[in-house]
């Protein structure tokens, strides 16, 4: 089989293309032969060192996959032969095959091709998990999201417009026309000094309801400040983490010390909420995500969710995919295909 291997931490270069053995499949998994395999965010901070879950280099990493059932191990049901199925995969997605227990595949919907169904598992679970269960935004209320263009950020507009909510998305402006077109209420350059004041301008000088933050460090703190009373804040990655330039042990460093601390009397005085999201923490859960994920594939179903595929890079340029989210350049998924 073909796998990206990480090779070392360090820049897109260390990404290589190499053959390897597949094992027969276990007892209670299937072997997929993978047609699309989702890029996260996660996988360029594993890259660079930055992602404490990941296995370290050489390394082959990946959270998801679309694909189709092409062996069965000993004790999976006959249903799954042959089947167009997409799943999570605990790392090792970058794969052209794979193995992986039978209890995490979802079967494809018929409407979608490959490439979108490999982009829904991470950033709609995501989305799902932030906006419905633990966010609990209801119609009416103000949301902020924060990366309001990338994979995880569409799925929260989708999702929060279906529930009625007065949507804000911050990301870089040359993203908001088309964000707009999505149907976002408040586009917002974040990058921009006066951002906090525009939130501010847009709610009326009220504050938000509920804020998904996936940038971390010093942001978390700005963020809590923008909460209207019953407002919940949403932790849900640390993307500043890449942008310092040091070694990557400064780069944790910085942010375990600009991580604010939440005083329970304070939350208490203030009607605030704050959570923190971590997909990868869930893989004991199971009926959890599978009871999320058949809502998500009712939305699909009905329209009102769609996953957006930016682009899709071949195996061969594994680096120009993760140099191209890097450089801010996609809107909504982007994916490699074997
Ligand atoms: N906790 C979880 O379970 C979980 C699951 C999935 C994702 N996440 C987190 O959610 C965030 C978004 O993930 P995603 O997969 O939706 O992202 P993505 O689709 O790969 O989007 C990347 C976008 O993030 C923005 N961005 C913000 N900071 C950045 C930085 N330092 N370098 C490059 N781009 C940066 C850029 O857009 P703009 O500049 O236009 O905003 C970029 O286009 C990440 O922090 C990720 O770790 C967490």
């Amino acid at each position: 089989m073909k796998q990206i291997w990480i090779t070392r931490y360090g820049g897109p270069e260390t990404l290589e293309l190499r053959e390897a053995a597949l094992a027969p499949p276990a007892a209670g998994e299937v072997t997929v032969a993978v047609k699309a395999v989702g890029i996260n965010f996660a996988d360029l901070m594993a890259r660079k060192g930055l992602y404490p879950d990941a296995p370290k280099p050489p390394c082959v990493v990946g959270y998801e996959v679309a694909g189709k059932v092409e062996a069965l191990g000993p004790g999976v049901e006959p249903r799954w032969r042959d089947k167009e199925v997409f799943a999570l995969t605990r790392f090792g997605g970058y794969s052209d095959k794979v193995n992986l227990p039978a209890n995490q595949l979802f079967e494809m919907p018929s409407r979608l091709t490959f490439q979108e169904a490999a982009a829904i598992p991470v950033n709609y679970l995501t989305a799902y998990q932030l906006v419905v269960v633990m966010g609990g935004l209801r119609a009416g209320e103000s949301v902020l999201i924060h990366n309001a263009g990338g994979g995880v950020g569409l799925a929260a507009l989708q999702l929060a417009r279906h529930i009625g909510a007065v949507t804000l998305g911050t990301a870089s402006p040359s993203k908001h026309a088309f964000l707009k077109g999505q149907g976002l209420d408040h586009a917002i350059d974040y990058r921009r000094k006066d951002w906090f004041g525009q939130v501010m301008a847009a709610t009326q000088g009220r504050g938000v309801d509920l804020i998904l933050d996936p940038i971390g460090g010093p942001m978390w703190r700005k963020n809590y400040r923008l909460l209207r009373p019953t407002g919940r804040l949403g932790a849900f990655g640390v993307s500043s983490a890449t942008e310092s330039r040091g070694p990557r042990l400064l780069s944790l460093l910085k942010i375990g010390l600009s991580t604010p601390w939440f005083n329970m009397i304070s939350l208490m005085n203030g009607n605030h909420g704050v959570f923190g999201v971590n997909l990868g923490h869930m893989w004991g859960e199971g009926e959890k995500i599978a009871g999320w994920m058949a809502a998500i594939l009712a939305g699909v179903k009905e329209g009102w969710l769609k996953p957006r595929v930016d682009k899709s890079f071949p195996f061969a340029q594994s680096g120009e995919a993760h140099r191209y989210i890097e450089e801010r350049r996609n809107t909504g998924k982007v994916l490699l295909t074997p």
